[in-house]
């Protein structure tokens, strides 16, 4: 049976409150929360298997780790793009991408999203690690309509995020208490990550059900259909 997608917490704060938070954060966000994303951005890396020549996008791409990486896996002939709703968040990747001499394989925009500035079939895939979950429930469906949109056909789409797939834990319960009660703090809330990705028309190539910490985190790569002839 489908999961209740009804049963997701929804995301009340605005835009302009995120990017607001997300830039105040940026100057020490990897010294909280590095640490813990790390293995299971890595891991989500692993898996959308990133090649040569390649252009690749990445949405919420936070303090550049995984655009450092995904430019290195590129290469000379390919090209990264990266979109991010904090300026501040940009600021502290393009830094990054500079000393390791791979800002000119990249590319950065400023914005939410929603809104994304690129063509119809662009990218041969799209990462997205600890963003998905932070999108409102009406907006997910929207923001992987987009991402398909972009992909091209076959394209990959990894994301790794906090899902509520693996059942209702008292640890779980607690985490959605606790984003209910200080959405400030707890920004980021459990969805059913590979059943909204299947619902956006994506096929599923690989899911990995992690432990984040206690709470259950997905890895999964969809895969954009190729158009029937
Ligand atoms: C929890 S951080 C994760 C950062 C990075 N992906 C990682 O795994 O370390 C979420 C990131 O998504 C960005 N973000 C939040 N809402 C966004 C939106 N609507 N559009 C684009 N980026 C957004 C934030 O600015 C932040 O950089």
């Amino acid at each position: 049976m489908n999961p209740d997608l009804n049963t997701v917490l929804r995301i009340n704060r605005t835009k302009a409150q995120a990017k607001e938070s997300y830039d105040k954060m940026s100057s020490y966000y990897d010294f909280f929360a590095g640490v813990f994303e790390l293995k299971y951005r890595n891991l989500g890396l692993k898996r959308l298997n990133i090649a040569r020549g390649e252009t690749v996008l990445e949405i919420g791409f936070g303090t550049g780790h995984c655009l450092k990486q995904m430019a290195e896996a590129v290469g000379e002939e390919g090209r990264v793009h990266g979109i991010d709703i904090s300026s501040g968040m940009l600021t502290v990747s393009q830094r990054r991408l500079e000393k390791s001499r791979l800002w000119n394989r990249v590319e950065l925009t400023c914005d939410d999203a929603m809104n994304m500035p690129y063509a119809d079939n662009q990218f041969n895939a799209v990462f997205s690690s600890f963003n998905l979950e932070l999108f409102d429930s009406p907006e997910i469906p929207l923001v992987l309509a987009e991402i398909r949109r972009v992909l091209k056909p076959n394209g990959r789409f990894g994301v790794v995020s906090m899902s509520k797939d693996a059942g209702n834990s008292p640890f779980l319960k607690m985490y959605e208490w606790s984003h209910e009660n200080f959405p400030q703090y707890m920004d980021c809330r459990p969805i059913y990550v590979e059943q909204s990705i299947k619902d956006a028309g994506f096929e599923i190539q690989s899911r990995d059900r992690v432990s984040m910490l206690g709470l259950p985190g997905d890895i999964v790569i969809g895969i954009k259909p190729a158009a029937r002839p």
